[in-house]
């Protein structure tokens, strides 16, 4: 569980080497080309926004509330159309990504079914799947307690608190073991205190999964930074992407990291370039 990053390249690098995939230029999992995106009321939401997202990383969309961050979000898993430029994820359009269940999300409000139990509320999207119950169920607690929910299969959502709901939401994301999983601000009505041991969940969550990349949206610069390989910085009316920040700071981060001087120069260094 506890692994540094050099256990995660190296053994990306042997999972490619294994398939003959050069290790040296790990394939993008999204790329955006020159992506423009006008909604039909004329609204220029993104602008030549060029983005390549690498297996396993795990990126943090920061900017200002309009940027066009869920924008970006709402074309990648083909909820929406772009209007320019080139966009490939997963080797393919999204909308056939979205198709092969490698695409999964988390949003700031988790939207369970609240007459469902725990175990019913993760294994939902394999029944819509058609999955034989005893597999959905026995996906749904290994989900569970990877969230660390394992002893509420049979609670309902209502007694639980805010942060064991978006735990649950997770839990759900997770279900299909997507490639890409995308979180839209997910921790934004989280207390602080939730918030910060839902960041180190959720790092070691992506930690122990070798292939999984997470793209996650948020306001706080302190969490994307704590949480990201890169944040990508984007600039308002039109959305442009501005700059993308490397976090050069081994995994697992901790507690350590928060209060580094390190730290603290990379969201000196994110908060500039918001401000520019
Ligand atoms: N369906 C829509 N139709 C028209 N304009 C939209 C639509 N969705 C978002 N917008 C506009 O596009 C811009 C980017 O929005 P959005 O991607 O939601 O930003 P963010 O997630 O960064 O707050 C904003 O100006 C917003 O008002
Ligand atoms: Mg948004």
């Amino acid at each position: 569980m506890e692994r540094q990053i050099m256990t995660r390249i190296s053994s990306q690098a042997e999972a490619a080497a294994a398939t003959g995939i050069d290790r040296h230029h790990p394939q993008n999992l999204v790329e955006l080309k020159n992506i423009d995106k006008v909604y039909p009321n004329g609204t220029v939401a993104v602008e030549r926004a060029n983005l390549d997202i690498a297996e396993n990383e795990f990126f943090c969309f920061v900017g200002p509330s309009g940027c066009g961050k869920s924008t970006i979000f709402n074309m990648i898993t083909g909820l929406t159309e772009h209007t320019g430029g080139e966009l490939s994820v997963l080797g393919t359009e999204s909308k056939e990504a979205r198709k092969e269940n490698e695409i999964a999300f988390v949003f700031q409000e988790p939207t369970l079914l609240p007459w469902n139990n725990l175990l019913e509320n993760v294994s939902l999207p394999l029944k819509l799947r058609k999955v034989p119950k005893k597999q959905r169920h026995e996906e749904g607690e290994r989900v569970l307690e990877l969230v660390g929910l394992k002893d509420y299969t049979k609670s309902l959502p209502s007694q639980l608190s805010g942060g064991m709901k978006m735990r649950v939401s997770i839990a759900r994301a997770l279900i299909s073991r997507p490639k890409l999983l995308l979180m839209d601000e997910p921790f934004g009505a989280l207390d602080e205190f939730t918030r910060q041991s839902l960041q180190d969940e959720l790092l070691r969550i992506w930690s122990q999964d070798q292939r999984m990349t997470v793209l996650f949206i948020t306001h706080n610069v302190f969490e994307a930074v704590y949480l990201s390989s890169q944040v990508v910085v984007m600039t308002p009316s039109p959305g442009r992407i501005s700059d993308v920040i490397q976090i050069d700071e081994p995994f697992p981060r901790g507690e350590n990291f928060r209060v580094a001087p390190s730290f603290s120069q990379y969201v000196q260094s994110v908060t500039s370039s918001l401000e520019h």
